[in-house]
């Protein structure tokens, strides 16, 4: 029996495997179109990584295999369902590390193919976009800043399906530079929350670049904010405690007015779209959005222009399965399954449209 429409509860199994997590989750999109995490079960792989100072993809991909049978039992186990009760198998094909999209893809038709269910391939970005639906409830449409070590972009979300990208990074992802920031300081891997806590005890008082400020289009750069704090540091070495405080807090700063800068001006762009008319909701997502001074300067911008500010959980901000299981179960809602002839897809964009930044590198 295959299930779709908006009249009866839907319950999905999700898969995430793109990144350094392994996850699976169990979610149920009720008959009032409302969401409830059954189970959420992350396996994180961090300390396998840890030692490269970034994610490896072939030790992600064998991890993967590893840890992804026993994160989907306990998942099933901690929802207190059987295979059975599984409307559909959803999993994430793409963006993300081919090697590690695969196993968790071939995972996913195995067991739909297995259970006569339907498959659903997500994407992922769509997934970190879909998620204040199962958290707050939110209606379409709204504003998402997605932030993390691999995404940064600015996006209007309509529907399901029915993104207007506005911005992108030309260069490195936002948590990415935090990672190679701390990497240059000599802080260890993640690099965000390090930045964060040496910040707390220094002075943002070392002049550093503020790459796009005042653009038209909210696009980020953040390569040449690394390489300013580079020659800073090389300026400074031997680096004391507060020398390295001081860049962190200087790096910090000169971050927080760059995504202040860009957001405001996709906030005005959202209205200009979409009419004043429509709801004034800012959404941040991503490993990024824990960071509380961005968290403070996000809010100053919203409350300037009238938008109500989203942050979802932290654990439902970071990648988990659970936001894999309630795209799914949106996606199926409205009958949209896929076939097992289904690709990974190591680019995928969520608005194919969407021109080119100029001068951007090759990232989805
Ligand atoms: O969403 P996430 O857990 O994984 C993906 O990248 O998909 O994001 C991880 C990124 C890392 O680059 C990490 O350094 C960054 O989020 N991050 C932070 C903070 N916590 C995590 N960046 C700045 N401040 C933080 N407190
Ligand atoms: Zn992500």
């Amino acid at each position: 029996m295959v299930k779709a429409g908006n009249d009866s509860s839907l319950t999905v199994l999700g898969i995430e495997t793109s990144c350094d997590e392994t996850a699976a989750a169990v979610v149920r999109r009720g008959a009032d179109g409302r969401g409830e995490i059954l189970a959420n079960v992350v396996r994180s792989q961090l300390d396998l990584h840890a030692a490269y100072g970034g994610v490896v993809p072939e030790i992600a991909a064998r991890a993967h295999v590893e840890l992804l049978d026993a994160a989907i039992k306990q998942a099933l186990a901690d929802s207190g369902l059987g295979f059975k009760a599984i409307d559909a198998v959803a999993a994430t094909s793409g963006p993300g590390l081919i090697g590690g999209l695969i196993v968790g893809v071939t995972t996913g038709k195995a067991i739909a193919l297995g259970l006569g269910r339907p498959f659903i391939a997500i994407n992922h970005l769509e997934a970190h976009a879909l998620t204040p639906g199962l958290t707050d409830g939110l209606d379409f449409p709204y504003l998402l800043l997605l932030v993390s070590g691999g995404h940064t972009q600015l996006l209007i979300v309509k529907d399901v399906g029915s993104y207007q990208r506005l911005g992108t990074t030309l260069d490195d992802a936002l948590g990415e530079a935090f990672d190679k920031a701390a990497k240059l300081l000599g802080l260890p891997y993640p690099g965000g929350p390090e930045v964060e806590s040496h910040a707390l005890e220094g002075r943002p008082t070392i002049k550093l670049p503020r790459p796009m400020l005042g653009r038209s289009e909210p696009h980020f750069s953040l390569a040449g904010l690394k390489t300013a704090l580079r020659h800073a540091a090389e300026k400074r070495a031997p680096l004391s405690p507060q020398d390295v405080a001081d860049l962190c807090a200087s790096f910090q700063e000169a971050v927080a007015d760059i995504v202040s800068d860009r957001t405001a001006r996709a906030l005005a762009l959202y209205e200009e779209r979409l009419g004043n008319k429509a709801q004034r909701v800012l959404v941040v997502a991503g490993g990024v959005a824990a960071n509380q001074r961005l968290k403070a300067a996000l809010e100053a911008v919203s409350r300037t222009h009238g938008f109500r500010l989203v942050v979802p959980q932290p654990a439902l901000c970071t990648d988990n399965a659970a936001m894999i299981a309630w795209a799914g179960a949106m996606r199926l809602s409205r009958g949209l399954t896929d076939d097992l002839a289904a690709p990974v897809r190591a680019r995928w964009p969520l608005d194919p449209d969407a021109p080119p930044a100029i001068g951007a590198g090759v990232k989805a």
